[in-house]
């Protein structure tokens, strides 16, 4: 029987308190609603439906990889409603299995489950058992412990609201069976709203059974509807992220105290300590060692690297062997070359600095290549910006930029040329030779300095 998934992600989520639709904000970095397409397709369904609405093309806007059907739904009448509007799209007869945007963290293998429980007429009801249910739909099971109905809670009894099993959302069905309880549905409740859960009732009435698959995980089913809820989402992604790191035999001086936004691939041996954020893809080889306060986005960084407390990196390749930090910054496209050194206060932006290179204290170095082996001394800076263009530095093997000099670009600095201290280079330095472009230093004799006149 062909599968088909329908992920509901129209609604607004008023409880939010956002202009943002509620199925982009974030967890790791990613719209909660990736979450949910990105495990959807892991069950390898023939398609997957969403139903967006509330933001309108900018939800389907953040998704132009995947590939899904979108379906808009005008008016957020309700999850029933929503999901009427994707049935024209359905194929008759297919196992159906409906999920919601803002329950993102569900896994597949739980899904996998669901879908392998329901028999061929029945219906699939995935529950929780939770210490506080308000809010959730809550499960009325009938005397062969099946269920019979859902109650929303805005519509439940004092003693319905006693009950502690709810409705995750989650839910496998015929595709036609539902097609046919959906038209029947009315908006007569507390919300006046379409609800999906409706149609359990009518299941049960045209002698359908509905069975519950209990999932002890919790913290999978948890919907988001609040920045408080989507905070507990986001410890729990982190700690998931954190394990899955350690699993692999990461060592992390404080699994609660990292955070990946995005995926990261490590080699063996590789520390990580506390407060640091991963954001984007990562990749790191082997003995690679993060120190605090570090964030690293979209780079490489290869074997034997050590990273000192409060670097930043981003979009960068680090080979090798090079030290960091502390307080080295690496903006997008900077390279390092094997066992290279960047120290404190150091920017690095569009470069090259090649094998063997140090830049260790209080410099920038912009839209350059730099060779082997060469030393940029505390101060330098490349002047890249002439105020509308930018130029490049070319800095070749062996050359020494002696402290505080400013390398006016575009300008070519020689094969193991010397530029002396404070020199300001606005032409090409020649090979071997040492460059000065500094006044040089007077003495004025005899002068004195100014003193306090006595009253
Ligand atoms: C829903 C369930 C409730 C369950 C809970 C689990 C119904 C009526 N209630 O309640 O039983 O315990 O989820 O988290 O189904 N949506 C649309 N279009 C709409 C309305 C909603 O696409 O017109 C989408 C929302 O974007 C969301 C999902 O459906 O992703 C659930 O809607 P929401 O309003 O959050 O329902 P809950 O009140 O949480
Ligand atoms: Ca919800």
């Amino acid at each position: 029987m062909t599968l088909e998934i329908i992920i509901l992600a129209a609604g607004q989520g008023t409880r939010m308190r956002s202009a943002k639709a509620k199925v982009l904000h974030e967890i790791g970095g990613q719209p909660m609603l990736s979450h949910v397409i990105d495990t959807a397709q892991s069950i390898q369904p023939a398609r997957i439906h969403v139903v967006y609405g509330s933001g309108g093309d900018t939800v389907k806007e953040h998704f132009q990889d995947a590939n899904v059907n979108w379906v808009h739904q005008a008016e957020q009448l309700g999850t029933g409603h929503a999901v009427q509007q994707v049935m024209p799209h359905v194929a008759d007869g297919a196992n159906l299995l409906i999920l919601y945007g803002d329950v993102p963290l569900l896994r597949s293998e739980v899904l996998e489950k669901i879908v392998d429980a329901r028999s061929d007429a029945g219906f699939i009801v995935l529950t929780a058992n939770m210490t506080d249910p308000s809010g959730l739909g809550r499960i009325i099971r009938d005397t062969s412990d099946n269920i019979e109905r859902i109650v929303e809670h805005k519509d439940a009894s004092d003693e319905e609201l006693g009950i502690t099993e709810i409705n995750t959302g989650v839910i496998c069905v015929n595709s036609a069976k539902l097609k046919d309880w959906l038209v029947r549905l009315n908006n007569d409740n507390a919300q006046g709203e379409y609800y999906l859960t409706d149609c359990v009732e009518m299941a049960t009435r045209d002698g359908v059974v509905v069975k519950p698959t209990m999932i002890d995980d919790t913290e999978q089913v948890l919907g988001i509807n609040s920045k408080s809820e989507l905070a507990v989402a986001e410890r729990v992604h982190q700690r998931r992220q954190a394990e899955n790191l350690m699993q692999h035999g990461v060592t992390l001086r404080d699994p609660a105290r990292l955070d990946v936004r995005g995926e990261c691939h490590a080699g063996q041996d590789c520390e990580i300590d506390i407060n640091v954020v991963l954001h984007g893809t990562i990749k790191l080889g082997d003995r690679v060692s993060i120190g605090p306060n570090c964030v690293i986005k979209n780079s490489v960084i290869e074997n034997d690297v050590v990273i000192h407390a409060n670097s930043f990196i981003e979009d960068s390749h680090i080979a090798s062997g090079c030290i960091i930090g502390p307080f080295a910054r690496f903006r997008p496209n900077a390279k390092l070359e094997k066992n290279a050194r960047v120290g404190n206060f150091v920017e690095i932006k569009n470069s090259t600095l090649g094998e063997g290179s140090k830049a260790n204290h209080l410099a920038y170095v912009g839209d350059s290549t730099v060779g082997k082996n060469v030393n940029i001394g505390a101060g330098v800076i490349t002047c890249n910006y002439d105020g509308v263009n930018k130029h490049k530095t070319n800095i070749g093997d062996g050359a020494f930029i002696g402290t505080n000099s400013a390398l006016i670009a575009p300008v070519t600095i020689g094969k193991d040329a010397y530029v002396a201290a404070g020199s300001t280079i606005n032409r090409d330095a020649p090979a071997g030779e040492m460059s000065i472009a500094r006044a040089r230093q007077t003495t004025v004799k005899g002068w004195r300095r100014a003193k306090k006149s006595e009253k």
